[in-house]
């Protein structure tokens, strides 16, 4: 499976914030925002994955994640020159695409939960349709909605509806097998003239191919598009590291916990942050790791 992040926009409502900064490279808590949808990509076992954004940011995306080769990964890049919605992903990542199934994830959207790899990577197995990520919010109206039977069978969806049909908003991770390149082809803009991803959705629901996974009680899926949602989301992993000692979204931490680098390289990439917290972080991991299998590779840096 291929992954996308789309990481485009203004972020018009954090200006001025955002005035020359990307919306998603700014810190929630200690790191990038976009760190969160990559690790998101990475636990479902994505390795190739393009990422998606404004002409203005892209510089900084490829000087903050290079070619991915540090992580074990194979990131590019492609410009979204406009926001003209998020189904665009499709037409301009249709290459990358090929003929593979494909996850998209939208570059602010940030998931915690129990369980959470096994959903991603169980899900991944085999996409037929698409398979999207549901989450009870008190604010449904401002998402997609899916409205579901008492089986969880998916019975419609529509984009921010005036008057929800149910409070399951749709989160900003998607699965879809291939088809998906073609649907997006093929998709006229809605009225604000964008290329609606629920428009995408709906199409494979009306052919009983839309599969609704629920996120449980328990589960964060946090909002980062004003100032106040953006620092409460920081507080949040901010009391969860604090409490727990771990890290959310370390995508050191999880390239080397998926087997996609070793325990070397991982200490390495600690070694370009001894003066914060998140280098130690890494580090200490890398040997704990190194310790735990064995130390079949050297961790101290200068070799290997
Ligand atoms: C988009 C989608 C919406 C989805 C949301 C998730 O909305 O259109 O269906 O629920 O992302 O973050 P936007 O945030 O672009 O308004």
């Amino acid at each position: 499976m291929k992954g996308i992040i789309l990481a485009g926009g203004t972020g018009s409502r954090l200006h001025p914030a955002t005035l020359t900064v990307s919306k998603q490279l700014l810190p929630v808590s200690d790191k990038p925002m976009i760190y969160y949808p990559l690790s998101t990509l990475m636990l479902a076992g994505v390795r190739e994955i393009l990422v998606i954004s404004t002409g203005r940011d892209l510089p900084q995306f490829r000087r903050l994640l290079k070619d991915g080769s540090q992580l074990g990964l194979d990131i590019t890049y492609a410009e979204q020159e406009h926001p003209r919605g998020i189904a665009e992903a499709f037409r301009i990542g249709a290459n990358h695409v090929g003929d593979d199934s494909v996850a998209l994830v939208l570059g602010d959207n940030i998931f915690h939960g129990p369980k959470f790899s096994d959903i991603l990577h169980d899900n991944a197995q085999d996409v037929q349709g698409c398979v999207l990520f549901g989450y009870a919010v008190k604010d449904p109206e401002r998402y997609g909605v899916g409205e579901v039977d008492a089986d969880g069978r998916l019975l419609s969806l529509e984009e921010k509806p005036a008057r929800p049909r149910s409070n399951r908003a749709i989160t900003g991770l998607y699965y879809f097998d291939n088809e998906v390149v073609d649907i997006a082809k093929n998709l006229s803009p809605s009225a604000r003239g964008e290329l609606e991803i629920t428009d995408v959705n709906r199409h494979y629901l009306r052919r009983g191919r839309a599969r609704l996974v629920d996120l449980g009680r328990g589960f964060a899926w946090l909002d980062t598009g004003t100032p106040a949602s953006l620092l409460e989301a920081g507080q949040y992993i901010r009391m969860l590291e604090e409490r727990q000692g771990v890290r959310v979204a370390c995508v050191e931490e999880v390239a080397l916990r998926m087997g996609f680098i070793g325990a070397g390289a991982c200490h390495r990439l600690g070694e370009t942050m001894t003066g914060s917290e998140y280098g130690r972080y890494v580090m200490d991991i890398a040997r704990e790791f190194a310790s735990a299998e064995g130390a079949v590779e050297p961790v101290n840096g200068s070799t290997g």
